[in-house]
């Protein structure tokens, strides 16, 4: 039995009071009655407020957006996974569809950011998607394969601490979501695809859905048997509507 886990993506959004506002109604809100893990990816410069924001016993974990595939040195600007451990992170985005095209992240280093936050301790969040033009052209299954075979292909990576996420590029930040059904078929499909590689593993993982999830259409989706949760991105800006999708999980 896989335990849900919802992830809010808060991108690059916030300040330092919005922030601190938002982690505390979240760190009340997230309590024993929710039933599912929760985490939020806050900005790099907002990891301090949240480390303090969110009490040891708080049931809200957080995390990062991405990680520098090096461990230390002269490479300005990256953050490393060792960074990110010492402030107490639980999780980092790795390829995120952003990361992916906007600033040209190749499978390549995202499998090495992988190791590089497992080496550390950390649960790489492996986020694959089809764009628009894959979808209308019937690429989604090869694209797909290529971004998880990626993974698959690198016997160093432990496919039993990993959470992967399916998010269509077309469904992020547009109000357009993939249909229960159509997802849950795209996530079956990569549950079979690590099957092949790890029975085990593939049992364990949890394949989140990402792509304008809200309170309306969490139930719908989160009721799949193989959508263990979400990748929330606008809406986890707002308390309010992250914790009503956290109770749908
Ligand atoms: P969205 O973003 O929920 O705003 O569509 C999801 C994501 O980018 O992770």
């Amino acid at each position: 039995m896989r335990q849900p886990l919802v992830v809010g993506n808060w991108k690059m959004n916030g300040s330092l009071a919005k922030t601190g506002d938002l982690l505390h109604t979240l760190s009340v809100g997230i309590n024993d009655k929710i039933a599912c893990e929760v985490g939020v990816c806050v900005p790099f410069v907002y990891l301090n407020v949240a480390k303090f924001a969110v009490s040891d016993d708080s049931l809200l974990t957080i995390g990062a957006q991405t990680v520098s595939e090096y461990d230390a040195g002269a490479y300005t600007g990256e953050v490393s996974a060792r960074m990110l451990a010492d402030f107490g992170c639980s999780w980092v985005l790795v390829g995120h569809s952003e990361r992916r095209t906007i600033f040209n992240e190749k499978n390549k280093e995202l499998v090495k950011k992988t190791l590089a936050a497992q080496k550390n301790g950390l649960t790489p969040i492996y986020c694959v998607g089809e764009t628009e033009a894959d979808y209308k052209s019937g690429e989604t299954f090869s694209v797909i394969a290529e971004q998880i075979n990626a993974l698959l292909n690198c016997d160093e990576v432990d496919l039993t601490q990993l959470v992967l996420a399916y998010e269509p590029v077309w469904a992020i930040g547009t109000g357009l979501t993939a249909s229960p059904e159509e997802a849950q078929k795209v996530h079956v499909f990569i549950r079979d695809l690590v099957k092949v590689k790890n029975v085990e593993a593939a049992v364990k993982v949890r394949i989140l859905y990402g792509g304008s999830v809200k309170p309306d259409n969490a139930l719908a989706l989160f009721g799949q048997e193989d959508i263990d949760g979400g990748l929330i991105g606008g809406a986890s800006l707002d308390a309010k509507a992250f914790i009503s999708i956290c109770q749908k999980a």
